[in-house]
């Protein structure tokens, strides 16, 4: 097997509260043995992040945001830059995700700047790319996930995906329940990794869509998946950290 790291990322979406976020974060951090070789990071609404950083501050879950301005501090009402996410110890940003692309309009130029201002900012940028149901229909999933991949390589260049997760989140598999299916998911983070060139070998790329603690450890043997990115799962501490063993 490669000798890529293994990385786990919850992402929360909006879910949570005060007194919610404290007893997922305390469930967590209380369970971990078993879990300690993996990589993991959580990405809770920005409003949380505070709450995050101070209940995970010195153990070995990083912190990570949903989303990011593709601008530097200034006057842009209501967004939040890479350098506010750092300062507040963010490591991981994800950007692009198939519920930012689809419902707040954001195209792969977008994508590719927010991808270029995480790392300017010191963050690690967390990709998501991925088909909806109708492009695997056509039998356009790999044209689609190529152009997304190329519209931020133009923009970075390929060098930058050494300091960068790529994650695949087929979009019919997103809280869905349905998973693509180990051939499937393997074929596309195969794809993704030729196209990454020789960085290919290097970069970590997760799966994101439905992963359930029944399904990890059966996506984590694939020799090209280096991890999940979790939604739904991560919102239950005893789901979470059995993936987080399963990849360990
Ligand atoms: O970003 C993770 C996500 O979109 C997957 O969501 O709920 O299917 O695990 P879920």
């Amino acid at each position: 097997r490669h000798s890529r790291q293994r990385l786990v990322v919850g992402n929360w979406k909006m879910n949570g509260s005060l007194a919610e976020n404290a007893s997922l974060l305390n469930g967590i951090t209380a369970h971990w043995q078993g879990a300690e070789g993996v990589e993991t990071a959580l990405c809770p609404p920005y409003v949380y992040l505070s709450q995050a950083a101070e209940a995970l501050s010195g153990g070995p879950i990083k912190l990570g945001a949903q989303t990011v301005s593709e601008y530097s501090n200034g006057a842009y009402t209501g967004e939040v830059s890479g350098a506010m996410l750092a300062d507040l110890g963010c490591r991981y940003v994800i950007v692009g995700h198939n519920e930012r692309r689809r419902m707040q309009g954001e195209t792969s130029d977008r994508v590719a700047e927010k991808f270029h201002a995480a790392q300017q900012a010191g963050l690690t940028p967390i990709l998501c790319v991925g088909e909806s149901e109708q492009e695997r229909d056509a039998g356009m999933a790999l044209e689609t996930i190529g152009h997304q991949l190329l519209v931020v390589v133009k923009r970075v260049g390929l060098e930058a995906f050494a300091r960068a997760v790529v994650a695949y989140e087929p979009v019919w598999a997103v809280g869905t329940g349905k998973t693509a299916s180990p051939e499937q998911a393997e074929e596309v983070h195969r794809f993704i990794r030729a196209e990454l060139g020789e960085l290919g070998a290097r970069t970590q790329i997760l799966y994101g869509g439905s992963v359930k603690p029944g399904n990890a450890e059966q996506l984590f043997a694939l020799p090209d998946i280096d991890g999940a990115l979790l939604g739904g799962a991560s919102l239950n501490a005893d789901d979470f950290v059995a993936i987080c063993r399963a990849a360990a």
